[in-house]
C-alpha cells in the first residue's frame, strides 16, 4: 500500500465531509489524491469550493462519475444514504481495483448484503461514525469483514484517527455502537434542549439559557474526557463529586433517579439498536 492512499468518496455529504476534513488535517493523503462524487452538480460545486484540490464529480453531469472516481482508488468510501448503497456498490463493482478497500459508513446495511453487490473477495470494512467528527471529536466503530488484511485495517483506521477516537469492533457489535455513539450526540442535544427550555421557565432569557446549556455540555464533556483518558476518574465519580450531601445537585439527581432516568436511557438505546437491525433486514432484502 502506498504511504499516501488514493481515496474515492462516493457521496461527499455531511458525514464523509467530516471524515475528509479529518483525514486531510492528519495528512493521511493530499487533496489531489482524493476524487469525490455527489448526485447533483450544485453539491459538487459547493464541495469542490470547500475542499480545494479535491476533484468532485457529479452524477448529474457525468453518468459514470462513480466509476471514474473508483478506477484508481486504494480506498473507496461509500457515503451515500443506506437506501442507495447497494445500488452504488453494484454500479462500481466492475471498475474497482481488486485490492481496493471498500468502506461503508451506512447504518444498518450488513457486510453480507454489501459483499453480495461487490466482486467476490473485495476487501470490505463497515464503520459507524458519529457527527462530532465534524469538530474533530467524534467516535467511530470499525468492523472489518472477512478478507481484510492488517495493513488494510490500519489504513481504514487512519482515515478516522484525525477526527476522532477509533474503536475496533465486530460487525455484531455495530448495533451497540449505533446506540452508544452513532445516535448518541442527539441524546446529549435533547438534554441540552430540555435544560434550556426549562431555564426559560425558571426566569432566564432564551439567549442566556441556550448559551448556558451549550457551555455546560461542552465543559462537562471536556472534564469527562480528561478524567476517562487519564484513568483518574469515571462519569459516576465526577457526578458524585458535585453532589454535596443535601445540596442542590443531590436533589436534582434524586429527581432524575426517581423518574427512572437510567431505564429510559436504556430503552432509547435499545430502540436505536433495534432500528439498526431492522434496517439490516430492510436493505438486505
Ligand atoms: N449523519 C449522521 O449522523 C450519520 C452517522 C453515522 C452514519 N451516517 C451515514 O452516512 C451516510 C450519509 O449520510 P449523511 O447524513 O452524510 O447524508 P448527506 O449529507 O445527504 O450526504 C449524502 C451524499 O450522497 C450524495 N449522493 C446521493 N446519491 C448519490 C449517488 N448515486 N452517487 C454519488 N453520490 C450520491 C449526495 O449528493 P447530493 O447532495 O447532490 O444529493 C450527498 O452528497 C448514510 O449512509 C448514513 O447512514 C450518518
Amino acid at each position: 500500500m502506498t504511504a499516501q492512499p488514493r481515496i474515492a468518496i462516493l457521496g461527499l455529504g455531511s458525514m464523509t465531509g467530516a471524515i475528509l476534513t479529518g483525514l486531510l488535517a492528519a495528512s493521511v493523503t493530499t487533496p489531489e489524491r482524493v476524487v469525490a462524487t455527489t448526485r447533483t452538480a450544485a453539491s459538487a460545486q459547493r464541495q469542490g469550493e470547500r475542499f480545494p484540490g479535491v476533484r468532485v464529480l457529479s452524477g448529474e453531469q457525468e453518468a459514470d462519475a462513480n466509476l471514474t472516481a473508483v478506477a484508481e482508488a486504494d480506498v473507496v468510501l461509500l457515503g451515500v444514504k443506506p437506501k442507495d448503497i447497494v445500488v452504488t456498490a453494484r454500479q462500481i463493482a466492475p471498475a474497482l481495483r481488486p485490492k481496493a478497500v471498500v468502506v461503508s459508513v451506512a447504518a444498518g446495511v450488513r457486510a453480507e448484503t454489501l459483499a453480495g453487490a461487490l466482486p467476490e473477495g473485495q476487501p470490505l470494512v463497515r464503520t459507524m461514525p458519529n457527527t462530532p467528527l465534524t469538530v474533530g471529536s467524534g467516535v467511530v466503530g470499525v468492523a472489518p469483514a472477512a478478507g481484510v488484511t492488517a495493513d488494510q485495517r490500519a489504513l481504514v483506521e487512519s482515515l478516522f484517527s484525525g477526527s476522532g477516537v477509533v474503536v475496533p469492533v465486530s460487525e455484531e457489535q455495530l448495533p451497540a455502537v449505533v446506540a452508544a455513539s452513532g445516535s448518541a450526540p442527539a441524546y446529549v442535544f435533547l438534554l441540552a434542549e430540555a435544560i434550556a427550555v426549562h431555564a426559560v421557565e425558571l426566569g432566564l432569557s432564551a439567549e442566556a439559557a441556550e448559551a448556558m446549556a451549550a457551555a455546560t455540555v461542552k465543559g462537562a464533556g471536556a472534564m469527562l474526557v480528561d478524567a476517562v483518558t487519564s484513568g483518574e476518574q469515571t462519569a459516576e465519580g465526577l457526578r458524585r463529586a458535585v453532589m454535596s450531601p443535601n445540596g442542590t445537585t443531590e436533589r436534582a439527581i434524586t429527581a432524575f433517579e426517581d423518574g427512572g432516568f437510567a431505564g429510559l436511557v436504556a430503552d432509547a438505546m435499545d430502540a436505536a439498536a433495534r432500528r439498526d437491525e431492522e434496517m439490516g433486514r430492510e436493505f438486505g432484502a
